[in-house]
């Protein structure tokens, strides 16, 4: 994607600055775009967990580089197994960070040691790659759903599409995944508004997906997380469209916190729900979303304080809740494949069903 006109992806390696890996801290959007250069597997680890880096494909990515990087100091049987158990264990719900440090091991522990680590750039530069074309295809294929809409409401209609959390190419190497078709269908000349669920408590919505779509120039209204029923009871909502940071083989949807009560709300009113996603979100051992998939707990200070640009252009950190009231924070929940229209997968469109999964990924049965 570009920014200002020039075009990046959210991850990439500078040879000349001896193979560090950058990213943009993702917690100084949307008021400075600042560069981040990662050194160590250390501070790979620590830009995942604190969300400097997040999106499922991309902290994916990133933990693939994370592992190049520590093979530069020892590249070892032990370090390399020692150091991608440490990269994996930084957040537990999205697979694509386990299916790519996976990916590397299986890559990685048949060569000697002195050939790892120009192995590890080359296989972690492939899997960026590969999520950039995966989520370019889930763009074409999901625009072929707007095309339908604009084609069943008149040209120049509206089309309003309602989206959760990030899941844009700030989420991913490029393109994004649920905003990859909304992309498309702008860039054709679609008529196409997006809703953008603020999306409480770490607000990526209002962050990074209003800043996204704002740089694209695509319009797009930023709404509290619970206007969203309500917008669709006044028939102001077309569709829905979410990423995902896991599918089960059930079709089974996790994704951030709050997802659920939108394909609710979605399901009472008729509004398709679809969700958009590359193979490597796919957990093919898992079933029941619910009960088998683990939900990140994260600080209930991201809950009792809030951040944002004060008056004065400060950036300032205040306080929402009484003083020792306790707060919860399920970072994630699961959707139900009962109340999913249909999954957005490079390989095609097909149903929420163990049955339209395997007919996009027939090796997997
Ligand atoms: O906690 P986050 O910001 O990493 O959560 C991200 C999401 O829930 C996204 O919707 C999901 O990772 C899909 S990104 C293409």
């Amino acid at each position: 994607m570009k920014i200002n006109g020039t075009p990046y992806r959210s991850v990439w390696v500078n040879e000349k600055d001896g193979w560090s890996v950058h990213i943009f801290d993702q917690t100084r959007l949307p008021f400075a775009l600042d560069v981040l250069q990662l050194t160590t597997p250390e501070q790979v680890a620590h830009a995942i967990k604190t969300m400097q880096v997040r999106g499922a494909p991309l902290i994916g990515a990133v933990a693939a580089y994370g592992l190049a990087l520590a093979l530069r100091t020892d590249s070892s049987d032990n370090a390399l197994e020692q150091q991608a158990a440490m990269l994996a264990a930084t957040r537990p719900t999205a697979i694509n960070l386990r299916w790519a440090i996976e990916r590397m091991l299986t890559h990685l522990r048949p060569l000697t040691p002195a050939e790892r680590v120009a192995a590890a750039y080359a296989e972690a530069g492939r899997i960026c790659d590969e999520d950039a074309a995966q989520n370019e295809a889930i763009g074409q294929h999901g625009l072929e759903l707007l095309r339908t809409l604009a084609a069943q409401r008149g040209k120049n209609d509206k089309i309003n599409i309602l989206t959760h959390c990030n899941a844009g190419w700030i989420a991913t190497v490029d393109w994004g995944t649920a905003l990859a078709p909304i992309y498309m269908a702008h860039d054709e000349g679609l008529n196409v508004h997006v809703w953008v669920d603020e999306t409480r408590p770490r607000n990526q919505g209002a962050a990074l997906t209003a800043w996204e779509l704002g740089s694209h120039g695509v319009p797009h209204t930023v709404i509290a997380d619970n206007a969203g029923g309500h917008l669709m009871q006044h028939g102001l909502v077309d569709i829905v469209i979410v990423g995902t940071d896991r599918v089960t083989r059930n079709a089974d949807v996790a994704n951030k916190i709050g997802t659920y009560l939108k394909a609710l709300a979605a399901r009472d009113n008729g509004v398709p729900f679809w969700v958009a996603l590359p193979s490597t979100t796919i957990d093919w051992q898992v079933a029941d979303g619910v009960r088998e998939i683990p939900i990140e707990e994260r600080s209930g200070t991201e809950i009792t304080h809030i951040s944002g640009r004060d008056d004065n252009g400060q950036i300032s950190r205040v306080q929402i809740t009484p003083d020792g009231s306790t707060a919860a924070n399920p970072a994630f929940d699961v959707t139900p494949a009962r109340l999913v229209t249909g999954l957005i997968t490079e390989k095609g469109c097909c149903a929420a069903t163990p049955e339209g999964l395997l007919s996009l990924f027939p090796e997997q049965g």
